[in-house]
Order: structure tokens, then C-alpha cells, then sequence
């Protein structure tokens, strides 16, 4: 289980994250759901170890076997293959690895051309291959369909509800679509301004919410 305990963040005397207790089970799909500026990201990246909490503390994040996508990856000048193959450790395999690790996402056919020449929903394909690259015990995955086309949203969703599956890695990741939740999360929590205002499962949270904001959000939710 991974927790997080009496979590606040502030950043000047604005308090973006405040979080008493909040855990995570093995193999468990996770979608953080919120606003803009709720605090998703700055979570996240508490989880991940790249912000510190000005209190409280996070336990048993497995740091070394984790993955951690950003809100805007990072993409490399050298080649697209070489991007994915960085995050892995060293082998005769690795080139092997990063590419299955693209063809999985449907990039394998630019495997050679240079990481910054990529556009905004490539970057992000190559950069959740790097996440899938190799098993792992956890995959921190900030609004990682935000620039795919909605071949690619299907592409990287289908992707990582099989990677869950077969590594029984636990999946955390942020989207501003209820539907995506809906197909991703097995729970859902959701921010409102650094707290949490609704937690449970995915059909509980979108079909049948509590709190005031949720369903406010949620009235936006057309099909
Ligand atoms: N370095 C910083 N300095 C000051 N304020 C910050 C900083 N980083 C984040 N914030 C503020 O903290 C709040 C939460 O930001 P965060 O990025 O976590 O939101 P988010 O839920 O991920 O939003 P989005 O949906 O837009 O990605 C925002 O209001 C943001 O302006
Ligand atoms: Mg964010």
C-alpha cells in the first residue's frame, strides 16, 4: 500500500494541496479527477518524488520501480528510439524492448526520426512507451491522452489496461474526461482546490456523486 499522510503543499500562503490521509492499493486503477489548478499535478509529483511537501510525508513509494509521465514530457534531440530506450537499464534487449514499447503505441514507424521534432501528441506517445518500456510496481500518469487523437486515446488506453493486467502495476493517473475515467478507473478521487471532495468507485463518483462541485463538474459531462 502506498500513502500519503497530513500531505499540505503551499506555494507563497496559498495552500494548493492539503490532504490528511490518502492510500493507494497494489495492482489498483486510480484516476485523480479535478479542475484546473485542483492540484492533480502537484500530487502527482509528490508521489513522484520532484516536489516537496512543506508537511506530511509519503511511505512506501517504490521510487526505483516506478514511472512518472509528466503533464508536458520531455522529448530528446537524438532519436525517437533512443528517447524510449533511455529508461531502461542497459541490456543487449533494450533496443528490442523500446521497440515493441512504440509499436504498442503506434510509433514504431518513427523510431529513427529526431525526439524534438515530434508534435505535441507524438511526444506524449513516445514519452507513455518510456512508461511501458518494463514492468513496473507503479505508473504515475499525468493527463496522459491530453494531445492524442482519438485513435491514439484508444491506442494508449487499450495499452495500459493491458500493461495493468499482465505487470499488476498500480495506476495513478490525472484526465479531465469522465469518460475516460469511466473506462479506466476502478476508484476515483477528486480535487477541489488542493482537497479531496469525493472518493469511490468509478461508477459511484460519475454516476451518483455527493458533493456539490462534482456534480457540477460532472454537469458539463455531455455525450
Ligand atoms: N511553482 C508554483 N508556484 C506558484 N503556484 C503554483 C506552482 N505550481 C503550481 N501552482 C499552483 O498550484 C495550483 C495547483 O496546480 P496543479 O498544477 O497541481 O493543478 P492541476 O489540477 O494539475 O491543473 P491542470 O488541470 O490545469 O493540469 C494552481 O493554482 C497553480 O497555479
Ligand atoms: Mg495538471
Amino acid at each position: 500500500m502506498f500513502e500519503l499522510v497530513n500531505i499540505v503543499k503551499k506555494f507563497e500562503d496559498r495552500t494548493i494541496l492539503d490532504i490528511p490521509y490518502l492510500s493507494f492499493r497494489e495492482n489498483k486503477r486510480y484516476v485523480l479527477m479535478g479542475v484546473n489548478g485542483s492540484g492533480k499535478t502537484t500530487l502527482l509529483r509528490i508521489m513522484a518524488g520532484t516536489l516537496e511537501p512543506d508537511m506530511g510525508e509519503v511511505k512506501n513509494i517504490p521510487r526505483e520501480d516506478m514511472g512518472y509521465m509528466p503533464q508536458s514530457p520531455y522529448a530528446f534531440g537524438f532519436s525517437v528510439r533512443r528517447n524510449v530506450e533511455m529508461a531502461l537499464p542497459q541490456s543487449p534487449s533494450s533496443a528490442e524492448k523500446a521497440m515493441r514499447a512504440l509499436k504498442a503505441v503506434g510509433m514504431d514507424a518513427m523510431a529513427d526520426a529526431r525526439g524534438h521534432t515530434l508534435s505535441g501528441g507524438e511526444t506524449q506517445r513516445m514519452a507513455f512507451a518510456r512508461m511501458i518500456a518494463l514492468p513496473r510496481t507503479l505508473l504515475l500518469l499525468d493527463e496522459p491522452t491530453s494531445s492524442a487523437d482519438i485513435q491514439g486515446m484508444d491506442q494508449i488506453e487499450a495499452t495500459l489496461l493491458r500493461y495493468a493486467a499482465d505487470t499488476g502495476c498500480t495506476l495513478i493517473l490525472s484526465t479531465h474526461s469522465p469518460a475516460q475515467a469511466l473506462r479506466l478507473a476502478e476508484e476515483i478521487i477528486f480535487l477541489d482546490k488542493g482537497k479531496i471532495v469525493e472518493q469511490g468507485t468509478a461508477q459511484s463518483v460519475l454516476r451518483n456523486p455527493q458533493n456539490e462541485d462534482v456534480k457540477l463538474f460532472l454537469k458539463h459531462w455531455k455525450i
